[in-house]
Protein backbone atom coordinates (compact mmCIF):
# COMPACT_ATOMS: atom_id res chain seq x y z
CA UNK A 1 0.00 0.00 0.00
CA UNK A 2 1.23 3.20 -0.84
CA UNK A 3 1.13 5.72 2.33
CA UNK A 4 1.60 9.70 2.59
CA UNK A 5 1.27 11.99 5.52
CA UNK A 6 1.23 15.52 6.61
CA UNK A 7 2.93 16.84 8.81
CA UNK A 8 2.35 19.59 11.18
CA UNK A 9 2.50 20.99 14.77
CA UNK A 10 -0.84 21.48 15.71
CA UNK A 11 -1.83 19.36 12.82
CA UNK A 12 -5.44 17.68 13.81
CA UNK A 13 -7.71 20.43 12.12
CA UNK A 14 -5.87 19.52 8.77
CA UNK A 15 -8.01 18.67 5.74
CA UNK A 16 -5.64 17.32 3.95
CA UNK A 17 -6.33 13.36 4.78
CA UNK A 18 -10.08 14.14 3.74
CA UNK A 19 -8.40 15.31 0.71
CA UNK A 20 -6.00 12.86 -0.37
CA UNK A 21 -7.64 9.81 1.21
CA UNK A 22 -11.17 11.22 -1.09
CA UNK A 23 -9.08 11.38 -4.27
CA UNK A 24 -7.67 7.56 -3.34
CA UNK A 25 -11.11 5.99 -2.93
CA UNK A 26 -12.23 7.83 -6.37
CA UNK A 27 -9.20 6.84 -8.37
CA UNK A 28 -9.45 2.82 -6.58
CA UNK A 29 -5.45 3.28 -5.29
CA UNK A 30 -4.73 1.30 -2.76
CA UNK A 31 -3.03 4.22 -0.66
CA UNK A 32 -3.82 5.64 2.82
CA UNK A 33 -3.11 9.50 3.79
CA UNK A 34 -2.31 10.28 7.85
CA UNK A 35 -1.88 12.61 10.24
CA UNK A 36 1.56 12.85 11.68
CA UNK A 37 1.94 15.66 14.54
CA UNK A 38 5.62 16.21 14.90
CA UNK A 39 7.01 18.68 17.20
CA UNK A 40 9.53 21.34 16.21
CA UNK A 41 12.20 19.27 17.91
CA UNK A 42 11.68 15.80 16.55
CA UNK A 43 11.27 17.59 13.15
CA UNK A 44 15.03 16.82 12.14
CA UNK A 45 14.62 13.53 13.03
CA UNK A 46 11.58 12.54 11.32
CA UNK A 47 12.87 14.25 7.97
CA UNK A 48 15.91 11.61 8.49
CA UNK A 49 13.48 8.70 8.95
CA UNK A 50 11.46 9.45 6.16
CA UNK A 51 14.07 8.15 3.81
CA UNK A 52 13.84 4.02 5.00
CA UNK A 53 9.86 4.73 6.30
CA UNK A 54 6.60 3.36 4.54
CA UNK A 55 5.94 7.16 3.30
CA UNK A 56 6.52 7.83 -0.05
CA UNK A 57 6.33 11.58 1.25
CA UNK A 58 4.33 13.83 2.90
CA UNK A 59 2.70 17.35 3.26
CA UNK A 60 4.32 20.21 5.42
CA UNK A 61 2.11 23.02 7.30
CA UNK A 62 2.40 24.99 9.74
CA UNK A 63 5.14 25.54 12.11
CA UNK A 64 7.72 23.35 9.74
CA UNK A 65 7.55 24.88 6.18
CA UNK A 66 10.54 27.27 6.51
CA UNK A 67 12.53 25.05 8.88
CA UNK A 68 12.08 22.18 6.80
CA UNK A 69 13.27 23.83 3.76
CA UNK A 70 16.74 23.60 5.51
CA UNK A 71 16.76 19.68 6.43
CA UNK A 72 16.04 18.29 2.89
CA UNK A 73 18.68 16.93 0.36
CA UNK A 74 17.52 18.55 -2.47
CA UNK A 75 14.83 21.20 -2.56
CA UNK A 76 14.13 22.68 -5.67
CA UNK A 77 14.18 26.03 -7.06
CA UNK A 78 10.78 27.14 -5.37
CA UNK A 79 11.76 26.20 -2.58
CA UNK A 80 15.21 28.11 -2.77
CA UNK A 81 13.62 31.14 -3.88
CA UNK A 82 10.70 31.11 -0.91
CA UNK A 83 12.45 29.69 1.62
CA UNK A 84 9.73 27.49 2.38
CA UNK A 85 8.44 23.84 1.54
CA UNK A 86 4.89 22.09 1.78
CA UNK A 87 5.95 19.11 -0.07
CA UNK A 88 8.31 16.43 0.17
CA UNK A 89 9.13 13.03 -1.73
CA UNK A 90 11.85 10.52 -2.59
CA UNK A 91 13.65 10.14 -5.28
CA UNK A 92 16.61 7.92 -6.35
CA UNK A 93 16.95 7.29 -2.14
CA UNK A 94 17.48 11.29 -1.79
CA UNK A 95 14.64 13.52 0.02
CA UNK A 96 13.19 15.95 -2.00
CA UNK A 97 10.75 19.53 -1.30
CA UNK A 98 8.98 21.78 -3.52
CA UNK A 99 6.57 24.28 -2.81
CA UNK A 100 3.00 24.33 -4.47
CA UNK A 101 1.23 27.01 -2.28
CA UNK A 102 1.80 29.47 -5.55
CA UNK A 103 0.67 26.78 -7.93
CA UNK A 104 -2.56 26.12 -5.97
CA UNK A 105 -3.59 29.84 -6.05
CA UNK A 106 -2.90 30.62 -9.50
CA UNK A 107 -4.90 26.77 -10.50
CA UNK A 108 -7.48 28.40 -8.37
CA UNK A 109 -7.94 32.01 -9.74
CA UNK A 110 -8.10 30.02 -13.07
CA UNK A 111 -10.97 27.65 -11.82
CA UNK A 112 -13.04 30.51 -10.74
CA UNK A 113 -11.92 32.60 -13.30
CA UNK A 114 -10.63 30.40 -17.08
CA UNK A 115 -10.68 33.59 -19.11
CA UNK A 116 -7.67 35.46 -16.50
CA UNK A 117 -4.62 36.10 -18.09
CA UNK A 118 -2.00 36.17 -15.42
CA UNK A 119 0.94 37.20 -18.72
CA UNK A 120 0.90 40.90 -18.62
CA UNK A 121 -1.36 41.75 -15.78
CA UNK A 122 -1.08 43.79 -12.77
CA UNK A 123 -1.63 42.04 -9.41
CA UNK A 124 -2.05 43.99 -5.95
CA UNK A 125 -1.50 41.76 -3.15
CA UNK A 126 -2.20 42.60 0.47
CA UNK A 127 0.20 41.30 2.71
CA UNK A 128 4.07 40.58 2.32
CA UNK A 129 3.96 37.49 4.74
CA UNK A 130 5.10 33.53 4.04
CA UNK A 131 2.06 32.99 1.75
CA UNK A 132 2.40 36.39 0.01
CA UNK A 133 6.18 35.25 -1.25
CA UNK A 134 4.66 31.83 -2.34
CA UNK A 135 1.92 33.52 -4.50
CA UNK A 136 4.82 36.46 -5.71
CA UNK A 137 6.98 33.79 -6.60
CA UNK A 138 4.67 31.90 -8.81
CA UNK A 139 3.23 35.03 -10.33
CA UNK A 140 6.46 36.26 -11.51
CA UNK A 141 6.78 32.96 -13.51
CA UNK A 142 3.77 33.17 -14.99
CA UNK A 143 4.89 36.24 -16.85
CA UNK A 144 2.49 39.39 -14.84
CA UNK A 145 4.21 42.81 -15.84
CA UNK A 146 3.70 44.18 -12.17
CA UNK A 147 2.40 43.54 -8.62
CA UNK A 148 1.73 46.11 -6.15
CA UNK A 149 2.44 45.17 -2.76
CA UNK A 150 1.05 46.74 0.27
CA UNK A 151 1.77 45.95 3.67
CA UNK A 152 0.54 47.56 7.13
CA UNK A 153 4.64 46.99 8.34
CA UNK A 154 5.96 48.77 4.89
CA UNK A 155 9.76 47.67 5.65
CA UNK A 156 8.56 44.13 4.93
CA UNK A 157 6.74 44.75 1.65
CA UNK A 158 10.11 46.10 1.24
CA UNK A 159 12.19 43.20 1.66
CA UNK A 160 10.09 41.52 -0.60
CA UNK A 161 10.73 43.72 -3.19
CA UNK A 162 14.31 43.65 -2.77
CA UNK A 163 14.20 39.81 -3.02
CA UNK A 164 12.16 39.39 -6.30
CA UNK A 165 13.12 43.31 -8.01
CA UNK A 166 11.90 45.63 -10.16
CA UNK A 167 8.40 44.10 -11.06
CA UNK A 168 7.52 44.32 -7.29
CA UNK A 169 6.30 47.55 -5.88
CA UNK A 170 6.36 48.22 -2.00
CA UNK A 171 3.40 50.12 -0.48
CA UNK A 172 2.12 51.23 2.95
CA UNK A 173 -1.31 50.68 3.81
CA UNK A 174 -2.33 54.33 3.31
CA UNK A 175 -0.84 53.84 -0.42
CA UNK A 176 -3.27 51.47 -1.10
CA UNK A 177 -5.19 53.35 -3.35
CA UNK A 178 -2.92 54.64 -5.69
CA UNK A 179 -2.61 50.31 -6.24
CA UNK A 180 -5.86 49.41 -7.27
CA UNK A 181 -7.11 51.40 -10.23
CA UNK A 182 -5.64 49.52 -12.51
CA UNK A 183 -5.23 46.15 -10.84
CA UNK A 184 -6.58 42.84 -12.71
CA UNK A 185 -6.58 41.05 -9.88
CA UNK A 186 -6.56 42.00 -5.73
CA UNK A 187 -5.41 39.11 -3.54
CA UNK A 188 -5.70 39.37 -0.06
CA UNK A 189 -3.32 37.30 2.18
CA UNK A 190 -3.79 38.57 5.34
CA UNK A 191 -5.72 37.76 8.52
CA UNK A 192 -7.25 41.38 8.61
CA UNK A 193 -10.27 40.79 6.11
CA UNK A 194 -11.87 37.50 7.88
CA UNK A 195 -13.49 38.77 10.87
CA UNK A 196 -17.14 40.60 10.57
CA UNK A 197 -15.53 43.64 12.88
CA UNK A 198 -13.34 43.74 9.53
CA UNK A 199 -11.49 46.93 10.47
CA UNK A 200 -9.41 46.06 7.13
CA UNK A 201 -12.15 47.84 5.36
CA UNK A 202 -10.13 48.61 1.87
CA UNK A 203 -12.30 50.92 0.02
CA UNK A 204 -12.72 48.63 -3.31
CA UNK A 205 -14.44 51.30 -5.48
CA UNK A 206 -11.30 52.53 -6.81
CA UNK A 207 -11.33 48.58 -8.37
CA UNK A 208 -12.02 48.77 -12.45
CA UNK A 209 -15.26 46.65 -12.85
CA UNK A 210 -13.84 43.64 -14.35
CA UNK A 211 -10.95 43.23 -11.76
CA UNK A 212 -10.92 39.81 -10.23
CA UNK A 213 -10.66 39.49 -6.49
CA UNK A 214 -9.09 36.68 -4.43
CA UNK A 215 -8.79 35.91 -0.63
CA UNK A 216 -6.17 32.70 0.51
CA UNK A 217 -8.26 32.39 3.75
CA UNK A 218 -11.35 30.32 4.05
CA UNK A 219 -13.11 30.24 7.23
CA UNK A 220 -15.04 31.97 6.94
CA UNK A 221 -15.45 29.99 3.29
CA UNK A 222 -16.78 33.77 2.35
CA UNK A 223 -14.89 36.61 3.89
CA UNK A 224 -16.42 39.90 4.50
CA UNK A 225 -13.37 41.14 2.17
CA UNK A 226 -15.27 38.63 -0.97
CA UNK A 227 -18.65 39.30 0.61
CA UNK A 228 -17.78 43.41 -0.22
CA UNK A 229 -16.06 42.42 -3.51
CA UNK A 230 -19.13 40.06 -4.51
CA UNK A 231 -21.29 42.82 -3.95
CA UNK A 232 -19.50 45.41 -5.70
CA UNK A 233 -20.45 42.69 -8.92
CA UNK A 234 -16.15 41.05 -9.14
CA UNK A 235 -15.18 37.78 -9.96
CA UNK A 236 -14.37 36.53 -6.74
CA UNK A 237 -11.81 33.77 -5.95
CA UNK A 238 -12.60 31.65 -2.00
CA UNK A 239 -9.68 30.54 -0.81
CA UNK A 240 -10.10 27.16 0.15
CA UNK A 241 -9.96 25.95 -3.53
CA UNK A 242 -6.27 27.42 -3.33
CA UNK A 243 -6.07 24.48 -0.44
CA UNK A 244 -7.83 22.04 -2.81
CA UNK A 245 -5.36 22.95 -5.70
CA UNK A 246 -1.78 23.11 -3.76
CA UNK A 247 -2.51 19.42 -2.79
CA UNK A 248 -2.60 17.98 -6.64
CA UNK A 249 1.75 17.56 -7.37
CA UNK A 250 2.08 16.02 -4.13
CA UNK A 251 -1.11 13.26 -4.56
CA UNK A 252 0.70 12.75 -8.24
CA UNK A 253 4.20 12.56 -6.85
CA UNK A 254 3.23 10.12 -4.35
CA UNK A 255 0.37 7.92 -5.68
CA UNK A 256 0.99 8.20 -9.72
CA UNK A 257 -1.98 10.18 -11.10
CA UNK A 258 -2.68 13.65 -11.18
CA UNK A 259 -6.14 13.89 -9.22
CA UNK A 260 -9.29 16.13 -10.55
CA UNK A 261 -10.47 19.13 -8.76
CA UNK A 262 -14.17 19.60 -8.24
CA UNK A 263 -17.04 21.23 -7.02
CA UNK A 264 -17.90 17.89 -5.38
CA UNK A 265 -14.83 17.92 -3.39
CA UNK A 266 -14.97 21.53 -2.86
CA UNK A 267 -18.20 21.23 -1.01
CA UNK A 268 -16.87 17.72 0.92
CA UNK A 269 -14.25 19.70 2.61
CA UNK A 270 -16.62 23.15 2.83
CA UNK A 271 -19.14 20.90 4.91
CA UNK A 272 -16.43 20.18 7.33
CA UNK A 273 -15.01 23.55 7.60
CA UNK A 274 -18.82 25.03 8.86
CA UNK A 275 -19.10 21.88 11.05
CA UNK A 276 -16.36 22.95 12.80
CA UNK A 277 -15.61 26.50 11.90
CA UNK A 278 -11.73 25.97 12.29
CA UNK A 279 -8.97 26.57 9.90
P1 LIG B 1 1.41 33.99 6.27
O1 LIG B 1 2.67 33.21 6.34
O2 LIG B 1 0.17 33.16 6.38
O3 LIG B 1 1.35 34.89 5.08
P2 LIG B 1 2.33 35.93 8.20
O4 LIG B 1 3.73 35.69 7.76
O5 LIG B 1 2.05 35.94 9.67
O6 LIG B 1 1.33 34.86 7.60
O7 LIG B 1 1.85 37.30 7.53
C1 LIG B 1 0.65 37.87 7.86
C2 LIG B 1 0.41 39.13 7.01
O8 LIG B 1 -0.85 39.68 7.38
C3 LIG B 1 1.43 40.22 7.21
O9 LIG B 1 1.60 40.91 5.99
C4 LIG B 1 0.76 41.12 8.24
O10 LIG B 1 1.17 42.46 8.23
P3 LIG B 1 2.50 42.91 9.05
O11 LIG B 1 3.67 42.51 8.19
O12 LIG B 1 2.36 44.38 9.18
O13 LIG B 1 2.45 42.20 10.37
C5 LIG B 1 -0.67 41.05 7.77
N1 LIG B 1 -1.68 41.39 8.81
C6 LIG B 1 -2.07 40.59 9.83
N2 LIG B 1 -3.02 41.22 10.57
C7 LIG B 1 -3.25 42.44 10.00
C8 LIG B 1 -4.13 43.55 10.27
N3 LIG B 1 -4.98 43.54 11.30
N4 LIG B 1 -4.07 44.61 9.44
C9 LIG B 1 -3.24 44.64 8.38
N5 LIG B 1 -2.38 43.63 8.07
C10 LIG B 1 -2.38 42.54 8.86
Amino acid sequence: MLKACVIGHPVSHSRSPLIHNTWLRQLGIDGLYERQDVAPQDLSSFISSLSTSSYAGCNVTLPHKEVVAGLVDVPDERVARTGSANTLFKRDGKICATTTDGEGFVQNVLWRNPGFSFSGSHVTILGAGGSSRAIIDELLLRGVDRISLVNRTLSRAEDLANLFGPKVKALALDQVKEALPTADLLVNTTSAGIASTDDFAIDLSALKPAATVADINYVPLITPFLQRASAAGHVIVPGLGMLLHQAVTGFELWFGQRPPVTEDLYNLVAADITGTGKP
